[in-house]
C-alpha cells in the first residue's frame, strides 16, 4: 500500500489516480476532506502532528512525502515502524538552488537521506498550477498580473510531477537519486498569460506589477524569507534555475509537456 500525502492537491490528485490506475493500493491523506476518486482510502490527519498518521501508515509499504510541519524524523520514524521501505520526498529546486532561503524542504531531504529508508528526493520548479492565483482576474476582467513579465522561467505541469513520483514510487532504480523537475523551457509571465487566452479563444491582459506590489501581495500568504525567495527566483534567477533539467525525461522516457498544454487542459479554470 502506498501513503499519498497532499492527496487533495494539484500534485496529489492526479498521484493518486495514476496509482489506482496501476492498480495500487493507495491511501490517500490531508487535514480535510478533498477531490479524491470513488472508494479510494482517506485518512485525515496533519503532517505538523506525526501521531496523527499513525493510522495511514499502519502496514504501509511506500510513503509519498510533502514538506509540512517540522518533525520530519517523527514522520519517518512512525513510516517505518509502520512499515515503509521506501519514500519519495517532494522537495523545491530551491533547496539546491538557494538552501539559504528555502531551509525548509532542505532539512526534510536531508532527514530523508538520514532516514535508513530507500529515499529519492524530487525538486520541483515552480508549479505552472501556479497560474490559479489569476484565476478569478481571468474569470472577471481578462487580466493576469504579475512581476518581471519578461523573465522565463521552466515551470512544470504538476501532472508530470506526478507521473515522475508514481514511477519512482513503483518502479526499482530511483534509490539514492536527487530529481530536479522542470518544464521543457521557459516561458514567462507574459507568455503565459498568451496562453491562457489562446486555450480560451480569448486573449488575456497582461498587467506588469512592480516588485513592492507582488511583494505586499504575496506577504498575506508567505513568510517574509519565502517571499524575498520567490521575488529573487521570479526576478533574478540563477542558471541553475532557468535550464530545464532532463529529469523528468530521463524518468518517463517522454519530454515533459509545455505550459501551453497545462492551460488547454486546466482552461475551464479560467472561464
Ligand atoms: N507551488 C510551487 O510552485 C511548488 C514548487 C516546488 C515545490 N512545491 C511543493 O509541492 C507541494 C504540492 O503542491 P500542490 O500544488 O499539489 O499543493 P496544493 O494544491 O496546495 O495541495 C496541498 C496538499 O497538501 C495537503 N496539506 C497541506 N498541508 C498539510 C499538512 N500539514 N498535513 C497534511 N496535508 C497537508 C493539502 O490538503 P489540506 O489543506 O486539506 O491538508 C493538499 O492536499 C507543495 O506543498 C510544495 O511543498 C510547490
Amino acid at each position: 500500500m502506498i501513503v499519498v500525502t497532499g492527496a487533495t492537491g494539484n500534485v496529489g490528485q492526479e498521484l493518486v489516480r495514476l496509482l489506482l490506475e496501476a492498480g495500487e493500493q493507495v491511501t490517500a491523506v490531508s487535514r480535510r476532506p478533498g477531490p479524491l476518486p470513488d472508494g479510494v482510502r482517506h485518512v485525515e490527519a496533519d503532517l505538523a502532528d506525526p501521531k496523527s498518521l499513525d493510522t495511514a501508515l499502519d502496514g504501509a509499504g511506500a510513503l509519498f512525502l510533502l514538506v509540512a510541519g517540522d518533525d520530519p524524523e517523527g514522520i519517518l520514524e512512525l513510516a517505518a515502524a509502520g512499515g515503509v521501505r521506501r519514500v519519495v520526498l517532494l522537495s523545491s529546486q530551491g533547496a539546491g538552488t538557494r538552501p539559504e532561503v528555502y531551509g525548509h524542504p532542505a532539512a526534510f531531504e536531508d532527514a530523508v537521506r538520514r532516514s535508513g529508508l530507500d529515499w529519492t528526493v524530487l525538486r520541483s520548479g515552480g508549479l505552472n498550477s501556479n497560474a490559479f492565483a489569476w484565476a478569478g482576474t481571468i474569470r472577471a476582467q481578462r487580466t493576469a498580473a504579475a512581476p518581471f513579465g519578461d523573465v522565463g522561467l521552466p515551470t512544470v505541469d504538476p501532472a508530470d510531477v506526478a507521473a515522475v513520483a508514481a514511477a519512482v514510487l513503483r518502479e526499482d532504480g530511483h534509490t539514492g537519486r536527487t530529481y530536479e523537475l522542470t518544464g521543457p523551457a521557459p516561458v514567462t509571465p507574459r507568455e503565459r498569460a498568451e496562453a491562457i487566452g489562446e486555450a480560451l479563444g480569448a486573449p488575456v491582459r497582461f498587467a506588469e506589477q512592480t516588485r513592492a506590489e507582488a511583494r505586499a501581495q504575496m506577504l498575506a500568504f508567505m513568510p517574509e524569507p519565502v517571499v524575498e525567495g520567490t521575488l529573487a527566483i521570479l526576478g533574478e534567477p540563477l542558471p541553475a534555475e532557468q535550464v530545464p533539467s532532463p529529469d523528468v525525461e530521463r524518468v518517463l522516457g517522454r519530454a515533459p509537456r509545455t505550459f501551453a498544454e497545462w492551460a488547454a487542459r486546466t482552461a475551464p479554470a479560467f472561464r
